[in-house]
Formats: C-alpha cells, structure tokens, sequence
C-alpha cells in the first residue's frame, strides 16, 4: 500500500458491486476500510480475498459514523450499501426507504459534520422507469416505477440540494445490469436470494436449480425475449476509481450512466451460457412480468468522454465465462 494515498471507506463493500471496486481499489493503491452490516455481505470475501479493514456496522447508525470519521483518516466515501430486491420494495416499501433513504441521509449529514464532502453513489437505471427511448442516455425523465428505482432517485435528489446548499461534491453512478466476476476467480455475484438472470441461469447449469424461468416469449424484439445491458462488475469497478479520482482533482458534481451500450436478450444470454459452460440449460417459458420493459439499453458515452472510461469486457460471453470461472470456484462440485 503506498504511502499517503487517500483512504476511502466503502460501505456496501462485502457485497457484490462494492468488493469488486474494493479490489480496484486496492490495485490503484487506495486505503480502504468497508463498512457493512453483513445483512447481505460476505465476511469470508472481504478476511480471505480482500483483506481490509471490515467495520461491521449500519449506515443508519449516527454514533458509530461519528466515531469512524473522528478517529480514522477518510478523505472520500463510496456508497454502495442499500436494499436492491425490486419485488420486495413493492411490498414492503418502509424497509427501503429506511434504509436506502434514511440510512443514507445519515450517513451524508455524519460526512457533513465530519467536512467530508466527496461521494461516489450507487444509482441505477431503475430511475428512467419505464424508458421512452433506447439507448437511454443521462437526460432521459426519471419516472421509477417501484419504490426500490424511487429511493435511488431521492438519494441523487438530496445530493444535489446537498452540493448547492454545503458544496457537497458528488458522483452518481446509474449502473445498468451488473454481471460478471473478477477474472481472477475469487470474486463473483453471489446474492442470497439471487433474482439476477446470469447467476440463475449458470446455477441451473450447474443443477442447483431445475430451470431457468424465461418471462415472457412475446416482446417486440428480435427473438421476443426482453433485452438489457449487462456491464461487466470490473468495469463498473473500473468506473468508480475514475470517479473518485475526477472528484479527488476537484471535479463538479455529475452523473454518468455506466452500461454496455448494447443489449443482449434473455436468449441470447441463455445460448451464451450454453456456450461457456457446455450444458444445455433446462428453460420454461412463463408469462410477462408487470412492469418489465422490452428493451433496457443505456449510452454511457459521457462516462467515457468525461472520465476516459474504456470498459475492457464489453462482449456478454466473456461476461458470462467470467461469471462462470467464479460460480464453479464458490460452487465446487
Ligand atoms: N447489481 C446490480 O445490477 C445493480 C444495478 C443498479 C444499481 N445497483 C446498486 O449497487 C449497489 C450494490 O449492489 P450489489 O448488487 O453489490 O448489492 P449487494 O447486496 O451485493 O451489496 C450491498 C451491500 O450493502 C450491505 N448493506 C445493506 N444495507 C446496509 C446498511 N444499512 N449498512 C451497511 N451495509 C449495508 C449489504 O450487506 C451488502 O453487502 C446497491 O446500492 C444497488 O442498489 C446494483
């Protein structure tokens, strides 16, 4: 670790997106101290692969965060921690605005006393809602359609009244799908409960699940099947190191889309699996899901232009063989 490098702490770091952007980090040369609750993160990640400074705690405790920002260096925070289960927001709607909301204000006002004012976000492009156009670029309205798309969108509401009332510098980051795992293998999506299409589909191929459940057959698209844009987690990882960088020489507050810039379908990301993993892959044909829009495409060209941001696995095969490469290491069988 150099010498003088700034520290930054992360909270949501034992989870998915948040380790992978720890290990950056680590590889930039960064000091890093997560901060998680471990309601969804993974101890055993952050002792045996990371290998920082875990402080095992809630962004929503006020005592704790003051005690963190008066005793330790911390120069910038990377929020990652919230609740992301859409479903779930739809039913129990408190626990996210608690917690992505609440959870997150009072982590901002304990920066603010503690006069740290640079912050990387978590959005998501759950905030466009239902998109009247593809590829959705940053100017596109936000119109979320569950609760989970309406805390992100409150969180940068609340961050840009915070820049112009107290200076407080942010960047927000709307991630399209995130997929994919560390090329090194010891890093990977593992969500308990997993909703996301590449995990389930690769433990179907792995016969931890029966199927996988393809919702709705009869979109207008090419093959029927919804597209999205799926971004590799390293190079949304990749993304948060310039972001945090372009905030450390004093960069404005800004938001960026980080995506593909194409969309695969459920099919094509099935046939892609079969590919890497050799298997076929048992599906079963259901019928749409309320809410789920044909096509998710974003444009991320202002995070490449603004940030230099050149994703390096743009391909969904590599994506999934990288996801694959984890899944059989966390999965042995
Ligand atoms: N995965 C995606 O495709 C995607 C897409 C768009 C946006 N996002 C956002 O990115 C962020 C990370 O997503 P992920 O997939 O890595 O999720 P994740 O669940 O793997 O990671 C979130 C981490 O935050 C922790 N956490 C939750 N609430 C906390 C709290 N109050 N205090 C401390 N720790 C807490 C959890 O234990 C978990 O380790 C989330 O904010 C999510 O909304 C994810």
């Amino acid at each position: 670790m150099s010498q003088g490098m700034p520290s930054i702490l992360v909270t949501g770091g034992a989870g998915y997106i948040g380790s992978h952007t720890v290990l950056a980090l680590k590889r930039a040369g960064y000091e890093v101290i997560i901060l998680d609750n471990l309601v969804y993160g993974h101890r055993d990640l952050v002792e045996q692969v990371l290998q920082v400074e875990l402080i095992e705690g809630d962004t929503g405790d006020r005592l704790l965060l003051d005690d963190l920002f008066k005793t330790r260096k911390i120069d910038a925070v990377m929020h990652f921690s919230a609740y992301a289960y859409v479903g779930e927001s739809v039913t129990d709607p408190a626990k996210y605005y608690r917690n992505n909301v609440v959870g997150t204000l009072t982590l901002l006002e304990a920066m603010l006393a503690a006069s740290i004012k640079k912050f990387v976000f978590s959005s998501t492009c759950a905030t466009y809602g239902v998109p009247e156009f593809v590829p959705i670029p940053e100017t596109h309205p936000q119109n979320p359609i569950n609760p989970y798309g309406a805390t992100k969108l409150m969180v940068e509401r609340i961050l840009s009244d915070f820049d112009l009332a107290y200076s407080f510098k942010s960047v927000r980051f709307r991630y399209f799908n995130a997929a994919g795992a560390d090329i090194d293998g010891s890093l990977g999506e593992d969500h308990n409960p997993e909703t996301h299409l590449i995990p389930l589909v690769l433990l179907t191929a792995l016969g931890q699940r029966e199927s996988i459940s393809i919702f709705g057959t009869d979109y207008p698209t090419p093959d029927g099947t919804c597209i999205r844009d799926y971004i590799h987690v390293s190079d949304l990882a990749d993304a948060h190191v310039l972001g945090l960088e372009y905030l450390l020489k004093g960069g404005e507050s800004e938001v960026f889309n980080l995506g593909n810039g194409s969309g695969f379908s459920v099919k094509e990301v099935i046939a892609a699996a079969e590919d890497v993993t050799g298997r076929l892959i048992s599906v079963k044909e259901c019928d749409r899901r309320p809410g789920d829009p044909p096509a998710l495409i974003g444009t991320s060209e202002k995070a490449r232009k603004i940030l230099d941001w050149q994703p390096q696995y743009p391909g969904i095969k590599e994506i999934v063989a990288h996801a694959w490469q984890w899944h059989q290491h966390r999965h042995k069988y």
